[in-house]
Order: C-alpha cells, then structure tokens, then sequence
C-alpha cells in the first residue's frame, strides 16, 4: 500500500478511535456490534439492554427522559458491570441524532422503544403522541438510511388487534381500527416500517407485538416506574400493597370470561427483553425469511384480573384490597397470544412463571419506597 495512504488510514482509525472515547462512544476494534437502543432507560428497553449487554453487545442509549430516569443508566452498569453510553436528547430532533450517529462506528442495528405509551393521556393529547410516535420512527429511519444502518427491532403491541373475534391472536389476526390515538401510532409505525422497506430495500424489520409486559428484574435494580397514578394493572396492585393506594379498582366483573374479569396474557419483561436479543441475533445473521417479521410476544396463557390478585396475594403473602367498580372504558374483554410461530421460528418461549414475576415486581415496588 502506498505509505502516505496506510499513514492516512492509520490517523483517520486513531482519530476515530479518539473521538469515540471522547464521547464514550465505542470504537469497532475487537468488539461486537453496537445496539442503539432508543428509549432504552424505560422499562423494557432498560431490561433489554441488560441482556444485550450481558450477550456482549455494546449498548447506546438515546432517552430524553420524558418518562425515565438518568440513574437506570446506573442500575444497567450495576446489573452487568458494563456501561451502555447514555445520550439524553429527543428523537423527533433530527440533527442531534445525525451528530450522535456521525461520532458512532458500529452500530449495525437499532431497538426502537421510544414512544409515549399511555393510552388515556393520548385520547388527552393526541397530536403529541402522533408527533412523537411517529416523528421518532420517521427520524431514527432516514437516518439508518442515510448511516447504512439497516436493521430494526420495533415495538409494537397487541393493542392493534382491538378486541378480536378469534382467540387466541396470531400474527395473521385482523388490525382493526384502533380505539385510542396512541393504538393508531402503532398501526401507522407498522404501515412506515412497510412502506419505507420499498424504497430501503437493505432494511431487514423486525416488529415485535407485546402482550401485557409486567414485574421487574429479579436484582430488584430496574423496574417499572410509572408516574403518578398508575393506569397499568401490576403497578397499581404493588402501589397498594404498598399502601401508597387504599385499595384497587376491579373495572368490571360482568364480561362473559371465567370469573367475569377481563383476561389478558401477562408476559415477564426479563423474558420479553429476551425476545428482543433473539430477535437482533435473527436480523444480525441474516436469518430473517423476508425482510418485515412480525411476532406475537406472549405467554399464549389467558389470565383474570381476580386471578392476577389471588396470584399475587399467594406469591407475596399480602392482602390486596379491592372491590368490583364499573367496567373501564375501552377496555377489550379477553386478549391472548398464540405464541407459535414466535416459538417455532424465533424459538423463543416465555418461561418464568408468573409466581416468580409478581414476586418480582413487590421486590422492586419495596425499593421504590425506600
Ligand atoms: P417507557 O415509557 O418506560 O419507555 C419508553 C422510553 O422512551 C422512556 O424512557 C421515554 O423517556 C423515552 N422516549 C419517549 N419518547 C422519546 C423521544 N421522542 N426521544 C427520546 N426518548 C423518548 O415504556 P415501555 O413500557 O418501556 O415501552 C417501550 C415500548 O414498548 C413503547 O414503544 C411502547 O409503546 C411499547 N409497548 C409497551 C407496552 C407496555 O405495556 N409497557 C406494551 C406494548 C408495547
Ligand atoms: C389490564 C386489566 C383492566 C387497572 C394496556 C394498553 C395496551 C398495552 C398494554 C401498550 C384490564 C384491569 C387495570 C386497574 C383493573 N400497552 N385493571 N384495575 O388495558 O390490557 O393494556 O397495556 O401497548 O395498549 O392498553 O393493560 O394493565 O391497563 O389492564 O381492573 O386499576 O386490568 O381493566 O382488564 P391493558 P392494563
């Protein structure tokens, strides 16, 4: 090689390397791929990125912390004895995230959890989730494009099936119209991811549709951490077992399921962060049959609400306190997933039992209060 070109070569790979550490960005010497895992200080992107971290990737965060904390970056190192690189700054800000991808060398594929989740917040604010969920994604994919970065893991949710004639849901189940704004971001991301894939023909997807994620990590080190009034069934038994809630609201015990409770498929978030690792690996190797999968992500077990408590109670050895109120806007009767084809083809299957996640979940509500 001619010496002036190899020197040349040489200062762009140290200066490289030195602007990378600058920013702890990492550099692509000896190293797995680095993840970006957008969101990844919540809830599930924060127990993702432990088992990416734990598989070795190198992990970079971008979060602005609109429902999260700065510490879980923290409690991810603690947890692992790595430290994913945090970056704190908004998605929708599309020249931030071209200068953040402009000092980073490896990355070969991006989570995308980033998004608000609430369902009644968006029925409040419906131009703000649209403008977040969507101008996210739309942002985080012109820049794979533009950066060569072509494969995605996106979160979705069984929330785009609504209430299904069919039970249990496969991948194949009808969307139906989405009864809330935030439902209808889900359905619209799927829609970009597929047809962004025509003109990207490089990009390798895969959409992941979320069941009912609960409990924590088993270190008690990250969890879920709502703000204010918890909308989410887990959170809001843990808050009043904790006594921070008199007592729990039951919404309905008139739907036509066993004990007259809705029914939903509660899924471990340590076995769901699992999924996500399963998934990249998938997309890494370029095992992927076409170029957008999708997955149920499920145990493929139907629960009540009642059940939910009596576990939980038999599990933690507490008393929850509730009674039945009327039945919650919204709500579907009963959701489950077939999880087949996530089985057979990802080979991926929930398995911690549920005693385990709601002890889990009590251990991290414990640290919460102290
Ligand atoms: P979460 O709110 O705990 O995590 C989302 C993270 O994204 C937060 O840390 C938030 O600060 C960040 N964020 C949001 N908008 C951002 C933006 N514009 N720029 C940068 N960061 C931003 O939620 P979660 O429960 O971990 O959910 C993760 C993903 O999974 C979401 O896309 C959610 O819609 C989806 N999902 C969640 C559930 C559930 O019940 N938790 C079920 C199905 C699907
Ligand atoms: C579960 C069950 C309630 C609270 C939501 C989103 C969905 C997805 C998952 C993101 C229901 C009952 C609840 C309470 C109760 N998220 N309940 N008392 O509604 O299945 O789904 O999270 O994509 O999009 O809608 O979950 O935890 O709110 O409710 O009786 O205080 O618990 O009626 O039957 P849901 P949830």
């Amino acid at each position: 090689m001619d010496c002036r070109l190899y020197r040349k070569k040489i200062n762009l790979h140290v200066e490289t390397r030195f602007i990378a550490s600058l920013f702890h960005l990492p550099s692509h010497k000896n190293m797995k791929p680095t993840i970006l895992v957008t969101g990844g200080t919540g809830y599930i992107g924060s127990h993702t990125a432990v088992e990416l971290l734990n598989e070795g990737y190198e992990v970079i965060i971008v979060d602005n912390l609109c429902n999260s904390k700065k510490w879980i970056a923290d409690r991810i190192e603690r947890i692992t004895n790595k430290k994913p690189s945090l970056h704190i700054f908004d998605l929708c800000n599309e020249s931030e995230l071209h200068s953040m991808l402009s000092l980073s060398t490896n990355i070969k594929a991006v989570i995308h959890f980033a998004a608000l989740k609430a369902v009644g917040e968006s029925v409040e604010k419906p131009l703000e989730y649209y403008s977040n969920n969507i101008g996210s994604l739309i942002n985080v994919l012109k820049q794979m494009k533009e950066f060569n970065i072509n494969n995605i893991v996106f979160s979705s949710s069984c929330t785009v099936h609504g209430q299904p004639e069919k039970l249990p849901v496969t991948e194949l189940s009808p969307i139906l119209k989405a009864n809330s704004p935030y439902g209808n971001t889900k359905q619209i991301c799927e829609e970009i991811i597929t047809d962004t894939e025509k003109t990207f023909p490089e990009l390798k997807s895969i959409i992941l549709r979320y069941f009912n994620p609960i409990g924590a990590h088993p270190s008690a080190l990250i969890g879920e951490l709502p703000q204010g009034v918890p909308n989410n069934l887990l959170p809001y038994i843990t808050q009043t077992a904790a006594g921070k809630r008199k007592e729990l609201s039951v919404y309905g015990n008139d739907y036509n399921t066993i004990d007259g409770t809705c029914i939903r498929d509660y899924i471990d978030v340590v076995d769901l962060a699992k999924a996500h690792v399963i998934a990249l690996n998938r997309l890494l190797n370029n095992q992927t049959l076409t170029n957008i999968e999708t997955f149920s992500l499920g145990t493929g077990k139907g629960i009540s609400v009642l059940e939910i408590i009596n576990s939980f109670e038999k599990a933690n050895n507490i008393k929850i306190p509730y009674k039945i109120v009327d039945r919650r806007a919204g709500d579907v009767e009963q959701i489950w997933a077939d999880t087949t084809k996530a089985n057979q083809i990802l080979g991926w299957k929930a398995q911690i039992p549920l005693i385990d996640t709601l002890k889990n979940a009590w251990n991290w509500e414990k640290t919460i209060l102290e």
